[in-house]
């Protein structure tokens, strides 16, 4: 893993700008997207950018069942708001909530990422040490799954809603092992209250208790953090 340490998100979306233009520079033409607030800052220098990505496709991580592209808290929504409708890519995929058949949505997403495989993926981190919606205990196999939200996600997430009661109970999320199977991996988080599991991440055992320690043995990733999640580091980065 290579570990960069910004002073502050703002910074850190610089640096995600410059990979993103790097890897569409080297022939990237596959993006995997989060949602969430960390990568919002790369995005917004993605979108103000005159990088040409108009051929390119993405492919986002995970959708809340149960709400239509169209509900505002919905990632779909964010993905129009903060991405798409600034500046698109030739098309853009994200899972679909509204289907009642899981395995149906798992097997149409999954064949979707094997006719396109994705070369750049960009990751954000639960303070769980979640990575899409994964949750510990998630096997470092699985592939795109409904996942049951733990209640500290939902917690974290009822920010956006207007009680805890309206966050939807679960997600479709590609799984760690479709996410692995990214050729080149980004995952940025900022702020001290995700310091716990960048270190755990970074530092602490590979263990499906921590979804995203998986990526220690991923052979191309880059965390890029700040100094407050940094601070639970022991190591010299
Ligand atoms: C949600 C998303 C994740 C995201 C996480 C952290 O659970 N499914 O993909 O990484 O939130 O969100 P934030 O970046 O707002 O801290």
């Amino acid at each position: 893993m290579k570990v960069k340490i910004v002073a502050d998100p703002a910074t850190g979306g610089q640096s995600g700008y410059d990979m993103f233009a790097e890897a569409l520079e080297n022939g990237s033409s596959v993006f995997g997207l989060a949602t969430g607030s960390t990568p919002v800052s790369t995005y917004d220098q993605i979108t103000a950018s005159d990088l040409d990505f108009s051929q390119c496709i993405s492919i986002n991580l995970d959708e809340y069942v149960g709400l239509a592209p169209t509900h505002p808290q919905s990632y779909h929504a964010f993905m129009q708001q903060h991405f798409f409708d600034k500046k698109p890519f030739k098309k853009s995929y994200v899972p679909n909530g509204l289907n009642p058949d899981e395995h149906d949505e798992a097997q149409q997403y999954e064949k979707l990422i094997a006719a396109n495989p994705i070369d750049f993926q960009i990751l954000g981190l639960g303070r769980n040490g979640h990575i899409g919606f994964n949750e510990p205990g998630t096997s470092f196999d699985s592939i795109t799954h409904r996942v049951a939200l733990t209640q500290s996600t939902i917690d974290a997430n009822a920010r956006f809603f207007d009680n805890e009661h309206e966050v939807p109970r679960y997600a479709y999320s590609m799984g760690i092992g479709t996410i692995m199977k990214s050729k080149q991996i980004l995952i940025e988080a900022y702020g001290e209250n995700k310091a716990q599991a960048v270190h755990q991440m970074i530092e602490g055992p590979v263990t499906e208790d921590v979804p995203a320690s998986v990526l220690q043995r991923h052979p191309n990733v880059t965390v890029l953090i700040d100094q407050a999640a940094a601070i639970q580091l022991t190591g010299e980065y």
